[in-house]
């Protein structure tokens, strides 16, 4: 027998408000045929402008997976938090978010590897747990992008792209002794290139600001917003994301034919596309949600593996492929047996 790690229960929440490509339309010079055509996006979900927090977010997906998982709080013995949005700029969101969770003691960590926050966690709580530090661990993609966006023309590149969101799992360790029946998490590969940070970032507050974080003129220069430098981005997401989940098959010995699903990040409709032709991978393997949701950055990958679960689309037994790119730029896989 061995020591795996398997995810044993999902969740995801959305916001009630749809806004709609239509909604967009009326507050910067877009279309939904822009929209649509672009990225496939048809709607989103956005928080109200209220005092909702992105760790509010999380711990509704996460009573979720709780519940699917069959564990209560007191069972999980550490917290790992994928955000971009975070509540406070300092303490971490898995700080809030534990405290709203309820079981104070046990180690809350932040992941901020953005679009790859998920996988990049995937990667981290398999390792705690096969090296014994933690036997059941929650976690957590959230993100509120609706606060922090341009919603005039200076933005709407970007913001038309971003949804609200929150997806969480349990990950917990399980003895296997038949890795292809079996469910557990088979490998984990994850890479980043600075070189790019600045192609998709958001610039301020920053330290590179003088005399202090808060001078210059950045608010006038909508520093506060994210900005993406669109094309590139796009070249590199459909050369990374078959890559890496190429090197996930080959640590394996698998190759694409036996995968049975695959939950991509959900950044563009058209990246997925390309990535799948690339691949050879067949169309209905692939799992989207960008069409309802948007992108939620760290939540897409948990919020695809739970509204498969709801389509029936994902199955005991079933090879699942998983791989993200994203700001940093960072970009990560998984192969797990479900
Ligand atoms: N509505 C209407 N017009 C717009 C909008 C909008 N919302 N946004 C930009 N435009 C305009 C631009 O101003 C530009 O106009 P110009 O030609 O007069 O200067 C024009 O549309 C650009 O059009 P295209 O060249 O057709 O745009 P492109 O095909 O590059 O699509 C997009 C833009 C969708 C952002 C694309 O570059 C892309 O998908 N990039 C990948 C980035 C991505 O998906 N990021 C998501 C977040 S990152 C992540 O999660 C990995």
């Amino acid at each position: 027998m061995t020591r795996r790690t398997r995810i044993s229960g999902v969740g995801s929440f959305v916001p009630d408000r749809i806004v709609t490509n239509d909604d967009m339309s009326q507050w910067m010079d877009t279309s939904d045929e822009w929209i649509q055509s672009r990225s496939g996006i048809e709607q989103r979900h956005w928080v109200e402008p209220d005092n909702t927090t992105t760790s509010d977010l999380g711990l509704e997906a996460a009573n979720k997976a709780l519940v699917a998982a069959g564990k209560t709080p007191a069972d999980i013995d550490m917290i790992l938090f994928a955000t971009l949005s975070p509540d406070h700029e300092f303490p971490g969101t898995a700080c809030f978010f534990q405290a709203k969770l309820g079981v104070p003691g046990i180690p809350a960590i932040d992941v901020r590897q953005q679009c790859s926050g998920f996988v990049y966690g995937i990667a981290q709580a398999d390792m705690f747990i096969r090296g014994g530090m933690a036997d059941t661990i929650l976690l957590v993609g959230a993100e509120i992008h609706s606060k922090g966006l341009d919603l005039s023309n200076d933005g709407r590149d970007v913001t038309v792209l971003f949804g609200d969101g929150a997806g969480a799992a349990v990950l917990e360790a399980t003895e296997i002794s038949d890795p292809a029946t079996q469910p557990h998490i088979y490998s984990s590969h994850l890479h980043a290139d600075g070189d790019y940070a600045k192609e998709l970032w958001i610039e301020g507050p920053s330290m590179t600001f003088a005399p202090n974080r808060y001078d210059n003129d950045w608010l006038e220069r909508k520093a506060q917003y994210p900005k993406m430098n669109g094309k590139t981005v796009f070249k590199h997401a459909v050369t990374r994301m078959p890559e890496v989940a190429m090197e996930a098959l080959n640590a394996n010995r698998f190759t694409v034919p036996d995968v049975d699903l695959w939950i991509f990040h959900q950044a563009n409709l058209r990246i997925n596309y390309f990535a799948a032709k690339q691949m050879g991978i067949e169309e209905d393997k692939v799992f989207n949600t960008i069409q309802k949701f948007g992108n939620t950055t760290a939540a897409t990958v948990p919020i695809g593996l739970d509204e498969a679960l709801k389509a029936g689309k994902l199955e005991p037994g079933m090879l699942v492929g998983i791989a993200a790119f994203g700001a940093g730029f960072t970009w990560a896989s998984s192969l797990v047996r479900w």
